[in-house]
């Protein structure tokens, strides 16, 4: 089953021929950009009303969680660009940060005029982990473990029937000592039981997996069961994205492509040699995969530790995207962790979740953390160009006009026309844009709008 079939609905046009280039998107109010949306997805006209309620009715969501008094709201955007493996994509990003939508959509653009994105997935495989506990011999245990594994993998399947019949399922069953007798914690033994979970996040599955074999596990390595729970370092669950992008795409009117592409790989080399650097370039590729994960309803926190884990895994914090000078430009690479469903979760009760994914047209778990991947390394260079440039105050600054001229009042073409003479000003306040809309009107003929109208 499809994202698109979760939908329940008919109607949705052909997927062959959608392009993720609406060239104008960003200038339209919220429901033409809805209208255009939905012919590019090929989506029902009736389906993205869904948002009216935030994707999120009541019940469903008094369903989700305790104690629910309301729901809360966050922008969903869809950034455009995107072509991953020959395929375009829209892609769904919920966060309140600004300029995120925008830059990951501007460095889509980028890296589609060197072929776009591509991408590799391992298969969907998580880590359910069981302490053991009390161990008198641990590298008996080992022995005994994996002696023991066609038998504790029998018993693992049994519990997941479904999984088993769609091809997933248990896979391996694997151990290492943690500590020794006579130490302070005796001796403890970690098993590792694989699992590949399909298009599930898989944390539920995982779980039940990992309590129900503890026991067994327990007796045939002589100790006492501790946690059993799933691992987020998911270092089985990995994607990689590379990206090519041409000089000429990363030029601008401060930079020519040549210096901007070494300003971009300059900047590479201080995330690797640096993990105070490191950490704030991860968090911009987290904006880009955090964002698609929200709107598709899944664990970004689970997705934020196996991420920052697995950056840290080498004994020192490791940028997780790296760029270096090409023949042509510029070669991007984001390597991690990341567990991510289309199936299950939230997806049951959170319908904008569901139109989300239906947008994206993602028919597996494997593409979709594709996608989020891709995002994630757009998020990045993105901000690496804008940072080994002008600094991003200043993209900040024009959307943030943007934002300005609209709540005065401006609509349509006036929206840009308004943005930049306050932008210009360096005033980028709502009385000055109230101003240069009413002058601009005039020359236009048009009245001014009635202050009862004029959002602040
Ligand atoms: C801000 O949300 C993200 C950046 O700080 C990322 C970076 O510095 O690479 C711009």
């Amino acid at each position: 089953m499809t994202p698109r079939d979760l939908l329940g609905k008919d109607g949705y046009g052909p997927l062959a021929a959608m392009s993720s280039r609406i060239p104008g998107f960003y200038r339209l109010g919220v429901s033409e950009r809805r209208r255009r949306l939905a012919d590019a997805a090929g989506l029902g006209p009736a389906e993205l009303a869904i948002l009216d309620s935030g994707g999120l009715d009541e019940t469903s969501a008094d369903g989700m969680i305790e104690n629910v008094v309301g729901r809360y709201a966050l922008p969903l955007g869809v950034a455009l660009n995107f072509r991953i493996d020959e395929i375009d994509y829209l892609v769904p990003m919920v966060i309140e940060e600004p300029s995120v939508v925008a830059a990951a959509s501007n460095a889509a653009k980028m890296v589609r005029a060197g072929g776009g994105f591509r991408a590799e997935v391992s298969r969907p495989i998580m880590i359910g982990q069981i302490q053991l506990c009390d161990v008198a011999d641990p590298d008996g245990a080992l022995v005994a473990l994996a002696a023991a594994e066609a038998e504790v993998l029998a018993r693992a399947r049994r519990v997941v029937p479904g999984l088993v019949a769609r091809g997933g399922g248990p896979t391996r069953l694997e151990a290492r000592v943690l500590s020794r007798p006579g130490s302070p914690d005796g001796g403890m033994v970690v098993a590792h039981i694989l699992v590949d979970c399909c298009d599930a996040m898989g944390a539920n599955i995982v779980n039940s997996v990992a309590e129900s074999v503890a026991d067994f596990l327990a007796e045939v390595a002589g100790a006492r069961v501790g946690l059993r729970i799933l691992s987020n370092l998911s270092v089985h669950r990995m994607v990689t994205v590379r990206a090519d992008v041409p000089d000429a795409a990363l030029a601008d009117d401060d930079l020519d492509g040549a210096a901007a592409a070494d300003a971009v790989a300059s900047a590479s080399r201080f995330a690797e040699l640096d993990p105070y650097r490191a950490a704030t370039h991860n968090k911009g590729i987290m904006n880009g995969v955090d964002a698609v994960l929200i709107a598709t309803g899944n664990d970004w926190r689970g997705a934020e530790a196996g991420a920052h884990a697995y950056a840290a895994q080498s004994g020192s914090y490791r940028p997780l995207a790296t760029w270096r000078r090409s023949p042509e430009g510029l070669r991007g690479e984001l390597v991690m962790p990341l567990a991510v469903g289309t199936v299950g979760g939230a997806l049951h009760l959170h319908a904008g979740a569901r139109l989300a994914l239906a947008m994206l047209a993602a028919s597996s778990a494997l593409e979709l953390a594709k996608v989020a991947a891709a995002a994630g390394l757009a998020s990045n260079l993105a901000a690496l160009r804008a940072l080994a440039g002008s600094g991003i105050q200043r993209g900040h600054m024009a959307l943030h006009a943007r934002l300005v001229a609209r709540a005065a009042g401006a609509t349509g073409d006036l929206v840009d026309r308004v943005a930049s003479e306050i932008a210009a000003l360096g005033d980028v306040k709502p009385e000055r844009a109230r101003e240069i809309l009413t002058r601009l009107r005039a020359e236009q003929g048009s009245a001014p709008l009635p202050v009862s109208l004029v959002i602040e």
